[in-house]
């Protein structure tokens, strides 16, 4: 994992908007959150560190690697993806890269893929990314502190390799959507939508004959270039969804929810994590969170969450682990792993 220097706390932000410690803590679990330099790190510098320390922990260097899968929704460029950037910065072969934005579900969206490569032997050693600069694009004016309070940018990676023992390894992943609710928890500028799927004036264009759509005057100064979210709506759909994908994992493994060594949800909200861990009956010592020091770090919480987890001894070989994630799209996943 990676995160950047400069630590956020909530009181900071009192500076830039109209919001409260107390009122973050009590609704999200955050006490704090990393920013990125603001010129000198990027989504993918930061991939890159937490890259370096997964291919040393691997004992491999970055010639070994065959495929690249980089998860992020913030990226350095609209296109082309971080994956071609890291494969540059870390100078790696001429091999495939591919880029997942599935938000903050893309780690498991990732490992997934990556996990097919592996089973049909296509590729033997995999790099998983997962990093976000939130920071870069945040309405920090009082109009998005719902959003902005919650996000911060880090950085985590894996690398995935086959094994020969049975029952080792990732198990299984499994992925949903459901497109209807699109809208509720997005970034919709610039885009190419030209205010087709609502009805709703999600963009304002120049007076222009052609072009000028993408990205107008009038989207700047009408502030619709940051992301929006209707948190109580995410809320209630990440609180259904999240205890279901982890029931499909185990009940497809044949396992039980006091199986688990360690549950590892994306770290969207503390109080969400909370619900989970109620519903499915699991130990205080049984679910992992660290939202309070970081936020809502995206495609890097659960590498985060997971780096942290066995560097404090919290997974140790051959123990169960169950990954979670929900998030924009809607999309959710799970993923079930023997360390
Ligand atoms: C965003 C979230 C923390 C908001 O908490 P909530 O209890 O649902 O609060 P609401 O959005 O209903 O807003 C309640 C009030 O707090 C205000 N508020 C919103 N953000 C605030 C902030 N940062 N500081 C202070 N007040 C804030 C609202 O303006 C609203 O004020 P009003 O009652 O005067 O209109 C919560 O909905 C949430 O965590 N949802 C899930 C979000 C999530 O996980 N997103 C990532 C998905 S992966």
């Amino acid at each position: 994992m990676y995160v950047p220097k400069n630590i956020v706390t909530n009181h900071h932000l009192m500076k830039y908007m109209d919001t409260s410690d107390e009122w973050i803590q009590e609704r999200t679990g955050i006490k704090e959150r990393r920013y990125a330099d603001r010129t000198g790190e990027t989504t993918t510098t930061m991939g890159v560190e937490a890259a370096k320390i997964a291919l040393e922990r691997a004992g491999i260097t970055p010639g070994d690697i065959d495929f690249i899968v980089f998860a992020t929704l913030s990226p350095d460029y609209y296109f082309p993806g971080c994956g071609v950037l890291l494969q540059r910065a870390m100078k790696m072969k001429e091999i495939g890269a591919l880029d997942v934005r599935n938000q903050c579900s893309g780690f498991i969206y990732a490992l997934s893929v990556a996990d097919q490569f592996i089973r049909t032997g296509t590729y033997k050693n995999i790099l998983v990314v997962g990093s976000e600069k939130h920071s870069f694009g945040l309405d920090f004016s009082t109009r998005g502190r719902n959003v902005s309070v919650i996000f911060g940018d880090g950085a985590g990676a894996v690398v995935l390799q086959p094994t020969e023992e049975d029952n080792r390894g990732l198990l299984s992943t499994h992925l949903h959507s459901d497109g209807e609710s699109a809208e509720i928890l997005a970034m919709f500028n610039p885009g190419t939508h030209a205010n087709h799927w609502t009805g709703e004036q999600l963009a304002d264009f120049d007076d222009a004959e052609m072009g000028e759509m993408f990205f107008s005057h009038a989207m700047i100064d009408k502030a619709q270039v940051f992301p929006n979210m209707d948190g109580p709506a995410v809320f209630k759909k990440a609180v259904e969804k999240f205890p279901e994908v982890i029931m499909e994992a185990l009940n497809h493994n044949g396992l039980q929810a006091s199986d688990l060594k360690l549950l590892i949800p994306h770290q969207a909200n503390l109080r969400i994590a909370q619900f989970v861990q109620q519903k499915l009956k699991l130990k205080d010592d049984q679910v992992y969170n660290n939202i309070q020091k970081y936020g809502n770090t995206t495609a890097a919480s659960i590498p985060i969450a997971l780096c942290e987890a066995w560097e404090a001894g919290r997974v140790k070989d051959g123990e169960l682990v169950c990954l979670a994630a929900f998030g924009s799209g809607f999309t959710w996943g799970s993923a079930v792993l023997r360390w």
